[in-house]
């Protein structure tokens, strides 16, 4: 399927996954994207918010329709796949993936997903903010570790009207990438995710333990190994991880 076909633009809104979603209740077709210059309350997983500053990120909702519960479980990973080749092809980066669906390079995180979906009604949003041209001092302190951009600018001349160029080509590419993976087998998006994997064989933290990263099984969950032998397989939706550097 394709996406980018309608597409609402907002110089500001709350959030392009809230919009997208009362649109798709509205009966809004499958392809549908949202995007935003700004959002004021952009939703980030386990009920962060996300931060971007207006006119330097793309911000982006595609609503998947139709959407069956066969296809979520792999769905969180084939989205990220799809941000690491559109990033790839605006910027000369490298894009890897911290599991389950965050975009690194250079181990720092430079776009996040957030799919909310419905099964039962059919369809679900594809929620992804990817940090294309931040000027480097605008992060906020906390972040500055952590984060970074596709096309890191010094910020002199600031963000132009409309919008960072790279944003718009952002748009075009993750359109393209995002109908290709979202049609893809779950052994394309599984063995295409593997070879992004920044996380396995690497000590990592999260709520209940800690362990050492061994694999990603083939229904999308991480399996780690404590120091007690024990492996543990980790759900998506469950964890927050810390990587030890
Ligand atoms: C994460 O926490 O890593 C996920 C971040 C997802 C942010 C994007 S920005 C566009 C879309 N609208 C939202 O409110 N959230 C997602």
């Amino acid at each position: 399927m394709g996406f980018g076909a309608p597409h609402r633009h907002f110089h500001r809104t709350d959030s392009t996954n809230e919009r997208a979603k009362v649109l798709a209740l509205a009966g809004a077709p499958g392809g549908l994207v949202v995007t935003a210059d700004e959002q004021t309350a952009g939703r980030g997983r386990r009920g962060n918010e996300w931060f971007a500053p207006p006119g330097s990120c793309l911000l982006y909702s595609g609503l998947l329709r139709p959407f069956s519960a066969e296809r979520a479980p792999l769905l969180p990973l084939a989205v990220p796949v799809a941000v690491c080749e559109a990033a790839e092809s605006v910027a000369p980066v490298r894009c890897r993936l911290k599991w389950p669906n965050d975009v690194w390079v250079d181990e720092r995180k430079v776009a996040g997903v957030l799919v909310e979906a419905r099964p039962d009604e059919g369809w679900a949003v594809i929620g992804v903010g990817v940090n294309v041209a931040i000027p480097r001092g605008d992060f906020p302190p906390e972040l500055r570790d952590t984060a970074t951009s596709l096309l890191p600018t010094e910020g002199e001349d600031g963000v132009p009207p409309g919008g960072a160029p790279g944003v718009r080509r952002a748009l075009e590419l993750l359109n393209e990438s995002l109908g290709r993976w979202v049609a893809a087998s779950g052994d394309e998006v599984l063995a295409a995710f593997r070879a992004r994997d920044a996380l396995c064989g690497r000590r990592i933290s999260w709520q209940d333990g800690e362990g050492v990263a061994e694999e990603i099984d083939d229904r999308g969950h991480l399996v780690v190994k404590r120091a007690d032998g024990e492996r543990i397989v980790l759900g998506a939706g469950e964890v927050h991880l810390a990587v030890k550097r």
